[in-house]
């Protein structure tokens, strides 16, 4: 049994703990406000709030509920569409109204997803200000309306939030964003087993790749979710090394101030990667072993020079990766943790990607660099690229040649010469292979424009 509340309600599921949130909700639930689109994590329109029990209260995230499989939401407060009016009402929410008032919504498809996503950001974001409500929507497409009145109804709501307040759910009651039983939550998610069914052996981290391809077999399994170890959840300092548990998400590593002390310019970075429902999911240790050659997290983590625990064994990541989609691991194996050396004092990671759209997409070409300037001479650089080979790639002879290199226009181009005979590019769906080597070269001209810059 899966014991979570549903909107108001207490709920004992007997099902596979593997069965994707979505499932759950239209076909077994009836509650069909919650809308299936691609059944990828690209559209939003599936978009359902969970809150989760945590220290000092209760965490609520926008997540697609395609890619959530129902054992992750023991023990917590699941919130659909359904669950935004009080029961024996149907006033609706301001973001509701407002969406009606500016004709924010046509065919309404995508309505309930973006109303969840917005929902989410109330609950759960850091700010609430109109950046962080639009944002809340880069996991959101509309195929009709468009986003200029969506636009307009974000500023009326978010500018007509009291200034002030003393504590973040009694504001949204008393506003009519929530309905008055969210205060009840807390205490009643106290009383339920947070455990859930026994694991009979796929892995599951975030859900956001595995259940993009295995949603169909993982339907009837019941997954091992790392998501719920708190032993692989952790981002902390050790001296000279950062270390971060393989289940911590990219929202959570957005989000830590041990980061954001030793890598600021990460944090802009990761508002490019996936969208904000994924990035509530997706983890570091998932993104490393999916093996993407364009995966965003490979390619930071090499430039740090990152290594990887593996079942207890220490492996450098630039080794990790042995060809496409082999990695050093065997079958049962584990990642536990990530670690990087804290870089040098006055060190920039720089990170760049370049896809066909701004926001959830992945990359044609990405890359990281990892570089110490001083009086115009590179002391220091590591590099690394995605999407110029059949595994993440770092450019040990690009990197290697910059160090000491006084920074010129000749520098430059000899480091994209170098680079250019270290990357296999193949012509696909994302570019051609001479689009992508004069990518990767204009990105490394960015990195080292960048530390110039500063
Ligand atoms: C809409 C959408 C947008 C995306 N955008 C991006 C993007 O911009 N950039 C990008 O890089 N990726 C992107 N992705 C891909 C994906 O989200 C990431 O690769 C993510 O980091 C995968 O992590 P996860 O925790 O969800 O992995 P999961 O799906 O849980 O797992 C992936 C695989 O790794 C295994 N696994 C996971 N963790 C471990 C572990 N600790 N030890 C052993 N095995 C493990 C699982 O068994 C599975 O085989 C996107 C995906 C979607 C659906
Ligand atoms: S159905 Fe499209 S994101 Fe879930
Ligand atoms: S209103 Fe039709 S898809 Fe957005």
């Amino acid at each position: 049994m899966i014991s979570f509340i549903c909107n108001n309600k207490e709920i004992s599921a007997d099902s596979p703990g593997g069965l994707p949130v979505l499932d759950w909700i239209r076909a077994q639930n009836g509650l069909k406000g919650t809308k299936e689109g691609c059944r990828e994590g690209d559209c939003g329109a599936c978009t359902v709030v969970v809150g989760k029990p945590v220290k000092n209260g209760i965490e609520y995230s926008a997540l697609c509920s395609c890619l959530l499989p129902l054992g992750e939401i023991a023990g917590c407060h699941l919130v659909t569409i359904e669950g935004l009016s009080s029961d024996n009402s149907d006033e609706l929410t301001p973001f509701q109204r407002s969406f009606y008032d500016e004709a924010a919504s046509q065919c309404g498809f995508c309505t309930p997803g973006m109303i969840m996503s917005l929902t989410g950001c109330l609950l759960g974001s850091p700010e609430l200000t109109v950046s962080a409500a639009m944002e809340a929507l880069d996991g959101n497409i509309c195929r009709c309306t468009g986003y200029v009145a969506v636009k307009r109804s974000v500023h009326s709501v978010i500018e007509a939030l009291p200034q002030k307040w003393e504590n973040r759910l009694d504001m949204l009651i008393a506003n009519g964003h929530i309905p008055a039983y969210f205060k009840t939550i807390s205490q009643r998610l106290g009383k339920l087993p947070s455990s859930t069914n026994s694991s009979d052996g796929t892995v599951v981290a975030g859900g956001t790749d595995i259940y993009v391809h295995s949603s169909n077999k993982l339907s009837g399994e019941q997954p091992d979710f790392l998501c719920r170890r708190d032993d692989l959840n952790y981002i902390r300092r050790d001296r000279e090394v950062v270390r971060v548990g393989s289940a911590v998400t990219f929202n959570q590593l957005r989000r830590s101030p041990v980061i954001s002390s030793i890598l600021p310019g990460l944090k802009n970075f990761l508002s490019k990667v996936s969208s904000t429902q994924i990035r509530s999911r997706a983890t570091v240790g998932g993104n490393i072993i999916n093996a993407s050659p364009i995966a965003d997290m490979a390619i930071v983590f090499l430039a740090l020079d990152a290594s990887v625990t593996v079942s207890g064994r220490s492996i450098p990541l630039r080794e990790f990766y042995l060809s496409y989609k082999k990695l050093d691991m065997q079958p049962g194996d584990i990642l536990t943790e990530i670690s990087f050396p804290l870089p040098e004092p006055g060190s920039t990671l720089s990170s760049l990607k370049v896809a066909k759209r701004e926001f959830l997409d992945i990359a044609s070409v990405n890359s990281s660099m990892l570089f110490r300037i001083d009086n115009g001479v590179i002391l220091f650089a590591r590099v690394s690229a995605g999407g110029v080979s059949p595994i993440p790639l770092l450019l040990a002879r690009t990197g290697s040649y910059l160090c000491g290199q006084t920074l010129s226009e000749e520098t430059i181009k000899e480091a994209c010469k170098l680079a250019e005979n270290e990357i296999s590019p193949i012509s696909d769906v994302r570019g051609s292979k001479q689009y992508k080597i004069q990518l990767l070269k204009a990105q490394i001209r960015a990195h080292l424009s960048r530390g110039v810059q500063q």
